[in-house]
């Protein structure tokens, strides 16, 4: 029940149609071979009318030599897809010796020394365009998408993240299909155009942009709106535009939106800075969500909810993407990318915010639980494979591939262990110089860290090696204790594993956050032998090899290594099960106390599962004390029901695989697992059911953080007493998706029951099935469900439908 959609990104191009690519442009793109522009454009005038299969583009670029560059050279811009149907340098019309086309751009070898105007009549085919690049159709309605590299389907441009323009956008359609006219920042004029049918709109961005941020929307479209006022107390309007009929699903984005907005005021100072901010949902969008200046773009799966279409997970994967495409407004649009090897620049930083957003909405650690889950599922593998790349990679052949799980989660990571080292306010002090020093610019991370060394006085040198060197560290940690001298001693080792093209690494410095628990379970303060006290348990590992000495140990206590997740590295310690057991019980850290649930129930499914299935560890007296310890936790009242939720979730699948790393029998793994489930679904029958008819809802839905976590909390109880297999428990999970009065506790129970062969399950997936066959959002929950099931005869069954 876990597919938190975590950031922005689908992992996928959802329609398989993929990114045409020249071969030209194979080449391998180096960011040592960066060189500024040599020419600039400073104000870009576009006038596009739409017609859906024979757009034309009349665009006015001004333009001039950049003075960081010798340019006295062509005048070489990018284009892809279009036609060209006149060119003119200051009103005068280039014949076809001045310039050259070919099929990925124009140079015209003399252009003026002196700032000069190109004219360009371009004309492009939207509704052939599958690409879902530049200017395209979906469902009806016109719509753009140019990061990265799409600006240049829609005219000849100087297509890249660090030539900044202000733009003026003239929009006209046909008014009766196309009421709605959005471009980016602040609408200025519209009006009829006499006796044609058509209408135009008029919008001016006064923020200098790069082309990707560039955006236009035109369709008939459906607006729900609302109002912000910031705190300088300036009054924004806020627009969500959908499809009709869709506008009673449009609320907790638009909540959510308020919330971003009040947000990045409150925690970073923050403020918007025009007088709309427009959301248009599509139906046919690659990613998640763009955050073109003024006008977001979303895949309509990331906007839509009602408690009836949408489960508790897909409320806060909106609340999360909403937020991220709005704080983008400062980290990627007021500062962008100078080229876009910097990509992590906004997009980890942006993803960092979206997490510490979230965090601070919903109870903290249970987000930094799924995000590390989703970290260790998704990037952990890209680093360790044939793909593993830098955070900051130093080449591509292709910037679309690029979007991945390294530079955005581990990206993420990275400002999550600048703010740990620098502290939270050390960490904001530098986000307010960086914000300070560059807005308006286009930069790198290095011009990033600089801010934060500036601001802080931190050398961060060193920090460099995170960005620039791939793969997951493994953290070797042992604990010696004396006891003649009562001084306990952690060792530690980085090893830095080999990637593709980067055999050697220098040590990276890695923020460690630790515990040590004396024999009541309390942490013990911790006194290095230099007299150093370390309040917040935070040290900094440096060298390859490192050891700290802490004084005062009265007896050997127990380590709680690497707290809150401090640094995106496999940590490796050695702790039997008394010790892990003894942390899952007390440990005063909620991420370490979950992990050691977690790493206990490892330790008996990879016991079970390695070589072949034994079900002695599943079955045995250590699965029935990990029972008893989940049923002690469930029972706490002291913590969050999200928390507890997740206490009593087991690790996955493909988490055992991961730690199993070797001849990995499927088989053997998901019958220990179901094995554990079961016995731990019958040794603490008695706790799950009381929790689950205690949590029974009874008001009307609500999607907040506490009652979306009784909800997770009863459905964990669910699917333990489920996969007890005792009688009367799969009724149980039926009638659950008979009672469901909303779509979480209706697509958890069918998730439930999906893999048993019974008439319950057929019962629930058909009536599944009828009420929302004509819903193509809700409807792909019951492919998920079918597709996911652990059955034999799964793919089948998809292929069927
Ligand atoms: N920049 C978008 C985001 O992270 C993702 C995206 C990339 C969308 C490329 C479309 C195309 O929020
Ligand atoms: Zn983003």
């Amino acid at each position: 029940p876990n597919a938190p959609l975590a950031s922005a990104l689908p992992r996928t191009k959802s329609d398989g149609k993929g990114i045409p690519m020249h071969d030209n442009d194979r080449q391998t793109k180096h960011l040592s071979d960066y060189a500024p522009a040599d020419y600039l454009i400073d104000t870009v005038d576009l006038d596009m009318r739409l017609e859906p299969k024979r757009t034309v583009i009349h665009a006015d670029l001004a333009m001039r030599p950049n003075p960081q560059a010798q340019a006295d050279g062509p005048l070489a811009l990018n284009g892809e897809g279009i036609e060209l149907l006149s060119i003119a340098i200051d009103g005068k019309p280039l014949t076809s010796d001045e310039y050259s086309l070919t099929a990925t751009g124009l140079t015209v070898p003399n252009v003026p020394t002196a700032p000069f105007v190109l004219s360009l009549e371009t004309a492009c085919d939207p509704e052939a365009n599958e690409a879902l690049l530049g200017l395209y159709r979906s469902n009806g309605a016109f719509c753009t998408q140019c990061e990265p590299e799409g600006f240049r389907r829609i005219t000849y441009f100087l297509d890249r993240p660090d030539v900044l323009a202000t733009y003026r956008v003239r929009l006209e359609a046909d008014k009766e299909t196309n009421p709605v006219l959005l471009s980016n920042g602040n609408p200025v004029e519209h009006g009829d155009i006499e006796g044609t049918g058509r209408h135009y709109a008029i919008w001016e961005d006064p923020h200098p942009k790069p082309s990707y941020l560039f955006a236009a929307v035109a369709g008939d479209l459906a607006k729900v709106s609302d109002s912000f006022t910031t705190q300088s107390g300036r009054e924004v309007a806020l627009n969500i535009y959908v499809e009709h009929g869709k506008e009673d699903r449009c609320d907790w984005a638009m909540e959510s939106l308020k919330n971003s907005m009040k947000w990045d005021e409150e925690r970073f100072g923050r403020e918007y800075d025009l007088d709309v901010f427009n959301i248009v949902a599509v139906s046919d969008f690659n990613m998640g969500a763009m955050e073109n200046k003024g006008l977001n773009i979303f895949n309509d799966k990331l906007v839509l909810a009602r408690p009836d279409t949408a489960s508790d997970a897909d409320y806060a994967a909106i609340e999360g993407v909403i937020a991220h495409e709005y704080f983008h407004n400062w980290t990627g649009n007021r500062i962008t990318c100078r080229d876009w090897f910097q990509l992590c620049l906004k997009e980890g930083l942006t993803v960092f915010r979206d997490q510490e957003f979230s965090a601070d909405l919903r109870a903290g650690p249970v987000k930094r639980i799924l995000d590390v889950r989703n970290l260790k599922s998704r990037q952990f593998p890209e680093d360790s494979g044939p793909l593993a790349h830098p955070v900051r990679p130093g080449s591509y052949i292709e910037i679309n591939n690029f979007y991945t799980a390294t530079v955005y989660e581990k990206g993420a990571e990275l400002c999550r262990m600048l703010q740990t080292t620098l502290g939270r306010d050390g960490f904001r002090e530098g986000l307010d110089l960086y914000f300070e020093r560059h807005d308006g610019q286009a930069v790198t991370v290095e011009d990033f860290l600089a801010a934060l060394s500036d601001a802080t006085g931190k050398d961060l040198t060193d920090f460099m090696h995170w960005y620039n060197q791939a793969g997951t560290p493994e953290l070797a940690c042992s604990l010696d204790y004396d006891g003649q001298t009562k001084t306990a001693t952690l060792n530690v080792s980085q090893i830095l594993p080999a990637t593709p093209g980067q055999p050697n690494k220098q040590p990276m410095p890695i923020p460690l956050r630790l515990g040590l628990l004396g024999p009541n379970g309390d942490d013990l303060p911790l006194t290095l032998q230099d007299g150093t006290e370390l309040g917040d348990g935070l040290l900094e590992v440096t060298e390859r090899e490192q050891s700290f000495t802490f004084t005062d140990i009265p007896s050997p206590p127990t380590p709680s290594v690497l707290r809150e997740f401090s640094a995106p590295v496999r940590l490796t310690l050695n702790l039997d099960l008394e010790q892990i057991e003894f942390l899952m019980m007390h440990d005063s850290d909620a991420f370490n106390r979950w992990q050691a649930a977690q790493s206990y129930a490892a330790k008996l499914l990879t016991d079970a599962s390695r070589d072949r299935y034994d079900p002695a560890p599943v079955k045995g007296k250590g699965a029935e004390r990990l029972a008893k310890a989940l049923a002690l936790t469930a029972n706490e009242q002291d913590l969050a029901y999200a928390y507890r939720a997740e206490m009593l979730k087991l690790p996955s699948e493909s988490d055992i695989a991961r730690e199993l790393a070797r001849d990995i029998d499927t088989d053997a793994i998901r019958e220990a697992r179901e094995t554990l489930r079961a016995t731990i679904g019958r040794t603490i029958h008695g706790d799950l059911a009381g929790l689950y008819e205690e949590l029974a809802e009874t008001g009307p839905y609500s999607p907040d953080g506490i009652s979306a976590g009784k909800r997770s909390m009863r459905i964990a109880a669910l699917d333990l007493l489920a996969g007890s297999g005792m009688e009367g428990e799969l009724e149980r999970a039926a009638a659950h998706y008979r009672d469901a009065t909303n779509m979480t506790d209706a697509i958890y129970s069918l998730l439930i029951l999906a893999p048993y062969d019974h008439p319950l399950r057929d019962e629930a997936l058909e009536d599944f099935y009828e009420r929302w066959k004509d819903d193509a959002l809700v409807l792909d929950k019951w492919f998920a469900v079918l597709a996911r099931s652990p059955r034999h005869d799964s793919v089948e069954i998809v292929e069927g439908c």
